[in-house]
């Protein structure tokens, strides 16, 4: 007889090996799992997400494609909720001592958990409402979630400006395991293909806009160049949403300015926090803050990839009302 243990080895060994797969970003391959592409690493963590999680109708949970502006989002959204726990902002504020991704965990890709558990936190004991992330599709999120009332805020990006931001932050987490760069030609092909962390991304966009046009009070769909151009409306927005509006007297003594300021990607990029350690899955917090531009793809893409990926864009997105 096999043990417990050597059981799930084995079964996931099957799964994994019954998956189309792809060369990955580093030593790993990619697989297509559930409707998108993920390390072998993370498939145990989304199963186990995907059937062990019991979500509450008080939850908010940021999604996201990754380098789509996450830890922006979790930072505003976190110091949204919970405001009236710190007096000031400006001092003693849990985001001035912890990167977004400490304190709004992602459970899928909580590394090689075996026993079916969500590692480190205590997830039916978090505070209320429960603040946590994932860069899952929709139609792959845990059934209860999908079911339950719980408000998702999701996030996406410019393609261009995403594919940039990630293959620069893949090159430093390659540069950092001794790993030769990725060059921009081979991750550029495999991305307009969909073979990217929880890619394909128009259908991960896709998805939740879908969502959000059918049920707005369930999904708040940004972008990130809106969030750029008017940070302080889509604040208020992501407070009415989430049901913490701003009141009045709020508004007229600058918590929403200073919420802003303390999420602002120069406070972030400066914070002596940011700037050493590591948050989730042992990344680099300083990985997170490159440039937080609108339009650096400009300095990296030939008009042929510029060609490409427009045509991919016009292909995927095109029946749709997203555009970039
Ligand atoms: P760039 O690589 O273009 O600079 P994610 O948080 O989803 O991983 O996305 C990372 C991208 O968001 C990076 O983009 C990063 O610099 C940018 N970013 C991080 N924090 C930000 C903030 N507070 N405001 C604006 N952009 C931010």
């Amino acid at each position: 007889t096999i043990s417990e243990e050597n059981k799930v080895i084995h079964d996931y060994n099957n799964l994994i090996l019954s998956l189309p797969r792809e060369n990955g970003c580093d030593t790993q391959y990619f697989y297509f799992y559930h409707g998108f592409w993920c390390p072998s690493t993370l498939i145990q963590s989304v199963n186990s997400f995907q059937n062990n999680f019991h979500a509450k109708d008080s939850d908010i949970v940021v999604a996201s494609m990754p380098k789509s502006g996450t830890t922006w989002l979790k930072g505003l959204a976190y110091a949204i909720v919970n405001r009236q726990h710190f007096t000031s902002l400006e001092n003693n504020h849990p985001l001035l001592s912890f990167n977004p991704h400490e304190l709004v965990p992602h459970f899928e890709v909580s590394g090689n958990n075996t026993d079916g558990q969500m590692p480190q936190i205590d997830v039916p004991n978090m505070v209320e409402p429960r603040l946590y992330g994932t860069h899952m599709p929709f139609p792959s999120l845990p059934k209860s979630i999908q079911e339950s009332n719980c408000k998702i805020i999701y996030i996406c990006r410019n393609p261009f400006d995403t594919f940039v931001s990630y293959w620069t932050f893949i090159n430093k987490l390659r540069l950092k395991k001794s790993l030769t760069e990725l060059t921009l030609e081979e991750s550029f092909e495999r991305y307009c293909k969909g073979i990217c962390f929880f890619g394909p991304f128009w259908d991960n966009m896709l998805g939740y806009l879908k969502e959000s046009i059918e049920r707005p009070d369930r999904v708040l769909f940004l972008k990130y160049e809106d969030l750029k151009e008017d940070v302080n409306f889509h604040t208020k927005r992501i407070a009415e949403f989430v049901g913490f509006p701003f009141t009045e007297e709020e508004e007229n003594n600058g918590v929403i300015e200073n919420i802003i300021k303390l999420c602002s990607f120069e406070s972030m990029k400066e914070s002596s926090e940011n700037k050493s350690g590591t948050a989730a899955l042992k990344i680099e917090r300083e990985f997170f803050f490159r440039k937080g531009e609108i339009g650096d793809w400009v300095n990296y893409l030939s008009p042929s990839m510029i060609k490409k990926l427009s045509k991919v864009m016009e292909e995927k997105l095109s029946g749709s009302s997203l555009s970039f």
